[in-house]
């Protein structure tokens, strides 16, 4: 691993900051302490900008290179939202806050990028300039869309975007990514059945939105297994199935929500439309009234092919060949960096942080020891990609 000695000698006050997070996690858009952190930081770090209240809480810095202003612009984006989970880990930096918890990591990214800021603001050996870019609400709000739509990338003229997560079971400071999909679009569905109840001991007189249930919970299982190319990604997971008060009564009504992840945009098309044909089929058949809710969610976070190999090339100048993995299987998981990348190529890569807990899990905890890889990855990203002959 070549981590510059600056870097490295930063590793103690970034690991504070991170901690700092940690004890005091925000969720959604209320992450007002954190950015307010963020945005001091920045400024004290001698930014040329530091725009607050982009995308609601988001916070963006401008640091010009060495010759000013007017180069090539790249955005490094972290997320600073945490989940509303308990945390168990008796840590002395736990969650502070009951309910709250730093369960994805978002606060060592956090750190890490600001960490990355300061040795940029300090030493500003590259071209161009960098935006670092701190978004709230990555958990389901839809921040990075949020700061997207407020202009943000026009605003800094942002040419290039970068995101980075940390990984649970891949090696610490190790680096994964692919050209393409890297993470799935993430859409959410409510199907409501409207039976008719009845005695239990006359089902003849009822429409049983139970046993339609059942058929459509089976159902819906076809389309992964029957209608998708066996070759391409579909997942389709009922996750809830509510109905009935008492064991006599045949319910009037059933709903089954669940989730549908796809990896391209034919899929997603394909799922949607199967999922209607399947409803009207099984409310024809069993003579009950089914109405579906699809809401789509993030889309597909897709790399970039081209600004995938540079993310390739700055991940093994950091921690070598064997450590870098830049054809790896794409998750299921959503991710609202997704809009960013919609909105400018880049690549969002992972970076290892070792045998821990998962991300969501009470017990996880982020991995300081890969602080300093992860701002050396950031400084390699800004000192090639801001080059003025980057372009070609
Ligand atoms: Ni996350």
């Amino acid at each position: 691993m070549t981590i510059d000695p600056r870097i490295l000698s930063l590793k103690d006050e970034v690991k504070a900051w991170r901690r700092d997070f940690h004890m005091h996690p925000e969720i959604g858009y209320e992450v007002h302490r954190t950015a307010g952190i963020v945005a001091e930081k920045l400024r004290a770090f001698g930014c040329d900008e530091v725009l607050e209240g982009i995308g609601k809480t988001g916070v963006v810095g401008l640091i010009h290179g060495r010759n000013g202003p007017g180069g090539r612009v790249v955005g490094l984006r972290a997320d600073m939202d945490a989940l509303p989970i308990s945390e168990e880990t008796n840590l002395p930096h736990a969650s502070k806050i009951s309910g709250k918890m730093h369960a994805c990591g978002h606060d060592g990214h956090t750190a890490t990028l600001l960490g990355a800021a300061k040795f940029l603001a300090s030493t500003r050996e590259f071209e161009g300039s960098v935006a670092v870019i701190f978004q709230p609400a990555e958990e389901g709000g839809a921040g990075g869309k949020a700061m997207v739509d407020d202009g943000m990338m026009d605003r800094f003229k942002i040419i290039e975007v970068y995101g980075m997560h940390n990984m649970p079971g891949m090696a610490a400071g190790a680096f994964a990514m692919c050209p393409g999909p890297i993470m799935a679009a993430a859409d959410q569905f409510i199907i409501q059945i409207e039976g008719r109840g009845a005695h239990a001991a006359q089902p003849h007189q009822g429409i049983d939105p139970v046993l339609i249930g059942g058929h459509l919970l089976t159902a819906l299982q076809s389309i992964a297994s029957r209608n998708a190319d066996p070759l391409k990604s579909v997942v389709v997971s009922t996750t809830m199935f509510h109905a009935g008060t008492a064991f006599n009564i045949i319910p009037q009504r059933a709903e089954l929500t669940g989730t549908v992840r796809t990896l391209e945009a034919e899929m997603r098309d394909l799922a949607e439309g199967r999922m209607r044909d399947i409803v009207a089929g099984l409310a024809r058949m069993f003579g009950a009234e089914i109405t579906l809710d699809y809401q789509r969610g993030y889309p597909a976070t897709v790399n970039a092919a081209r600004e995938t190999r540079y993310a390739a090339a700055a991940a093994r100048a950091v921690a070598g060949d064997a450590q870098v993995n830049d054809d790896a299987a794409p998750l299921m998981g959503g991710e609202d960096f997704s809009y960013m990348l919609e909105a400018r190529p880049g690549s969002y890569v992972f970076i290892g942080n070792g045998e821990t807990a998962g991300l969501h899990h009470p017990a996880y905890d982020f991995n300081d020891d890969i602080l300093p890889a992860g701002m050396q990855y950031w400084a390699e990203i800004a000192r090639a990609r801001t080059a003025a002959n980057a372009a070609g």
